[in-house]
């Protein structure tokens, strides 16, 4: 990688940490609000159950730390940060795009070390067809991941400075990859949301799971349009802002259509109340990625980990209120 590259890359991704803080680039239509879940105020139920399944991997409750970043000095402690945690916690942990890596392998070490079973790499579906898939799963696996998701970004491509204006894929190209990967497979949005009719089309593929990342959380339209050089109107903006699916639609959908396989929820997932709805509404696993960078930023390693282990503590409070004893019962909690 040229010096240029690796310094326009490192700029980025400090840009991405620094501006997915601000308000202004979090949504509100995460659409759980209107969710209600059962509450027993006996507490007949005196534990739960939190154990869940990503694919084949078990994990003791069912928290993925989503995809933030990598290929920056920076990233290289909070990777290792959250690593750590993950694997204390025995939860999943899903690393930022492997784009840095695949440029200039010595950047690998800024994916963090540390060993955990639930560890998935990233790429940008943009990326998946300009590296041999050998390359891809080679560097997945020297940064000990088990499996990889895939992000499609197609409004953020085209908001962002960098982004690739060619944007597309073919879903047989998809399929190919796939077949021929080595790991499981995940396929995630990044703000936008996975539903309907898309969601249908992955479930044609031979994926263990795919995340949501929808609406309502993390605005990556919102984000790469503070940084682009050329302004789209504030009216397109929000225009923008509201193409695809909020979080309680995406569930639905990825549920319909990928039955047994595991569903994600992310994109506006805030607090204890937000895991345990989005577990109730069909997840098998929620994710959270900005709230867990703001945490670190504001209160450093133990200020994030205090703010996990208070969530996990009264999302499981909350899930033992509604009665249910384990995500199979709390599945079926809003029937
Ligand atoms: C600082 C930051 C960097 C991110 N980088 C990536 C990335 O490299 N790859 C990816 O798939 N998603 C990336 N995301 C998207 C998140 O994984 C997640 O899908 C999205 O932000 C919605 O979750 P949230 O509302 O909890 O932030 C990033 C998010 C943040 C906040």
């Amino acid at each position: 990688m040229s010096e240029e590259t690796r310094v326009q890359i490192e700029a980025r991704k400090r840009e991405h940490l620094d501006l997915s803080l601000r308000p202004e680039v979090q949504g509100n239509g995460a659409g759980l609000e209107g969710i209600h879940l059962p509450y027993d105020a006996l507490f007949e139920c005196k534990a739960v159950d939190t154990r869940s399944r990503m694919g084949k991997i078990g994990l003791s409750f069912p928290l993925m730390i989503g995809a933030m970043t990598g290929g920056t000095c920076f990233a290289a402690a909070f990777n290792t940060v959250l690593r750590r945690y993950a694997a204390e916690h025995d939860i999943a942990l899903c690393l930022g795009s492997m784009r840095a890596a695949l440029l200039d392998d010595s950047l690998l070490e800024t994916y963090g070390s540390g060993d955990l079973e639930a560890l998935f790499a990233n790429i940008g579906i943009s990326e998946l067809f300009v590296y041999p898939s050998e390359k891809i799963a080679e560097t997945a696996r020297r940064m000990g991941a088990s499996g990889l998701f895939i992000h499609l970004n197609g409004l953020q491509e085209y908001v962002q400075n960098e982004g690739n204006r060619d944007y597309g894929c073919a879903l047989d190209d998809l399929r190919r990859f796939v077949d021929s990967f080595p790991m499981p497979c995940f396929i995630k949005e990044v703000g936008s949301g996975l539903g309907g009719r898309c969601a249908c089309r992955l479930a044609l593929l031979n994926i263990a799971g795919a995340e949501s990342a929808s609406r309502g959380g993390t605005s990556w339209v919102k984000l790469e349009g503070m940084r682009r050089k050329k302004a789209i109107s504030a009216v397109n903006m929000a225009a923008l802002d509201q193409v695809g699916y909020g979080l309680a639609q995406s569930i639905r959908d990825l549920r319909a259509a990928l039955g047994a396989r595991t569903v994600i929820a992310s994109g506006g997932i805030r607090n204890s109340l937000d895991i345990v709805k989005a577990l109730a509404l069909g997840a098998d696993v929620v994710a959270m990625a900005q709230p867990v960078y703001a945490a670190y930023h504001d209160s450093g390693a133990s200020g994030m980990r205090d703010f996990l282990d208070e969530t996990i503590d009264i999302a499981k409070l909350i899930w033992r209120s509604t009665g249910a004893a384990d995500i199979g019962q709390l599945k079926a909690c809003l029937a």
